[in-house]
């Protein structure tokens, strides 16, 4: 049966491509005659006792709220997700059928898809990726079966099956919202590298993406020093000596760290405090820190720095700049825009013609190029049930170069060779010094959305 009404929400951390991915559900739903109800921030709509939600297509027409170039999400977003050994999956059972939808797009990363499976039996849910981490998906099919579960319950291990993967194996080439945190991230390197170098400093830049390290490879286009990802453990002796000799050449060096980035014992360098969020995910404080330390613990004392640097503080030679959340705000570039919408109109398509429990996606082929489709989300459960983060095969990486490799550069070019429109360009010129800005404050969307919530 055909929908005649579905609801849409957003949940987990923020991408700039949100707004875009839900326009590509709504213009579609318009299109086909299908009333699309936004729940207000996330899961946590379906939990709350009066159900906030709006309509985001009255006279099957988009709200103009509704504005694919605008970053963040006009629903609010939140990390509640929904416990199905508590009364929770009551509570959202009861909720949803008081709204009479007939399915639910879900637009989120791994913590979402982990939280929509309890509602898969309730009515057909779809999910609609997103996350600038592009964690969500696979070097290969199958992958998820190289997870090694420790015995003793400890935290799975990869084992790749496959040396070697093609760019047309990966299951969901990129998730809307990596490309404009990579965006975000190269400019940041490209200012921090002018005054690392006129000050003959270190700069270790760190930026997010938790386990997985596409972010850290993206920022090769800044052309960092040396790039260390989560998935390779860091060998504290290797980075000291390889930044002693580029100091020696170039008398400054700069350093990608993810921040999500091991130690060879395990731990993670920058979840110093072991705090979690309630999808139970780390909340990292500071791997561009903890790695500030150990390199002045090995290379303050050294010649080269004091005399390249005669008459500073030893200390101020390494400087560290966490680009955090700016990676995940602002304008969405083109590629997240565009594809994100696409995105949204198949996840449309998907749950119109009845499927459930899958995800839209992008797949990439050398002779075609982008394309969308959809995948079903049990073949990306492992032997627990569990979505695993996607991280990068080995075959992007190169640990001795701390650098990418070819194939990982392969795998990046056809993301970002055209990623950024004129119009990105364009916006900036007119918007940046707009003398508008100084005399009007600003507006907030939610200020509007605010007065389109209906309650049950
Ligand atoms: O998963 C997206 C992400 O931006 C991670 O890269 C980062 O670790 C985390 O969310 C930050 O979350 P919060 O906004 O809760 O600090």
């Amino acid at each position: 049966m055909a929908c005649r009404r579905i609801g849409v929400l957003t949940a987990g951390g923020d991408t700039p491509a949100l707004n875009a991915t839900m326009y590509g559900i709504v213009e579609a739903a318009c299109r086909r005659g299908i009333e699309v109800i936004g729940l207000i921030r996330g899961y946590a709509s379906l939990l709350s006792d009066q159900v906030p939600t709006v309509l985001l297509n009255p006279l099957l027409s988009v709200i103009p709220e509704l504005d694919p170039c605008s970053g963040g999400t006009i629903l609010g977003s939140s990390r509640t997700y929904i416990d199905p050994d508590s009364d929770a999956l009551d509570r959202a059972r009861s909720a949803l059928s008081r709204l009479k939808l007939d399915g639910l797009i879900c637009i989120g990363g791994d913590g979402t898809l982990n939280g929509m499976q309890p509602l898969t039996d309730v009515l057909p849910v779809v999910l609609a990726p997103k996350t600038i981490d592009n964690d969500l998906g696979l070097n290969y099919a199958g992958e998820v079966h190289d997870w090694m579960m420790p015995p003793d319950g400890t935290e799975p291990i990869l084992r790749p099956s496959r040396e070697r993967i093609r760019l047309d194996d990966v299951i969901n080439y990129a998730t809307p919202g990596y490309a404009t945190a990579v965006f975000v991230v190269v400019q940041s390197i490209e200012r921090i590298r002018t005054t690392a170098e006129s000050h003959r400093r270190v700069a270790i830049v760190e930026v997010m993406g938790r386990r997985s390290g596409y972010i850290a490879l993206g920022s090769a286009y800044a052309q960092p020093d040396c790039i260390l990802v989560p998935e390779v453990p860091l060998d504290v002796d290797l980075l000291a000596e390889r930044i002693r000799q580029l100091y020696e050449i170039q008398h400054h060096a700069v350093i990608v760290v993810g921040e999500g980035v091991r130690l060879p014992d395990g731990r993670e360098l920058g979840a110093r405090q072991a705090t979690h969020d309630p999808a139970g995910n780390v909340r990292y404080s500071g791997a561009a820190d903890a790695l500030a330390e150990l390199l002045e613990q090995r290379l303050c004392g050294d010649e080269l720095f004091t005399r390249v640097r005669s008459g500073e503080p030893p200390g101020a030679v390494f400087f560290t700049r966490k680009i955090g959340h700016t990676q995940r705000g602002g304008r969405p570039v083109h590629f997240d825009r565009f594809y994100g919408a696409l995105i949204g109109g198949r996840a449309l398509d998907l749950i119109d013609s009845g499927q459930t429990n899958v995800i839209a996606t992008l797949q990439y082929s050398e002779s075609g190029g982008f394309d969308v489709s959809s995948y079903p989300a049990g073949r990306l459960r492992d032997a627990r049930g569990e979505i695993r983060a996607r991280i990068l095969h080995p075959s992007f990486y190169d640990a001795r170069r701390m650098q990418l490799t070819d194939f990982g550069r392969d795998y990046l070019e056809p993301i970002f060779s055209d990623a950024v429109g004129w119009d990105d360009v364009e916006f900036i010129r007119s918007r940046t010094f707009s003398a508008g800005s100084l005399t009007s404050r600003f507006h907030s969307v939610n200020v509007d959305i605010r007065r389109r919530i209906r309650y049950l």
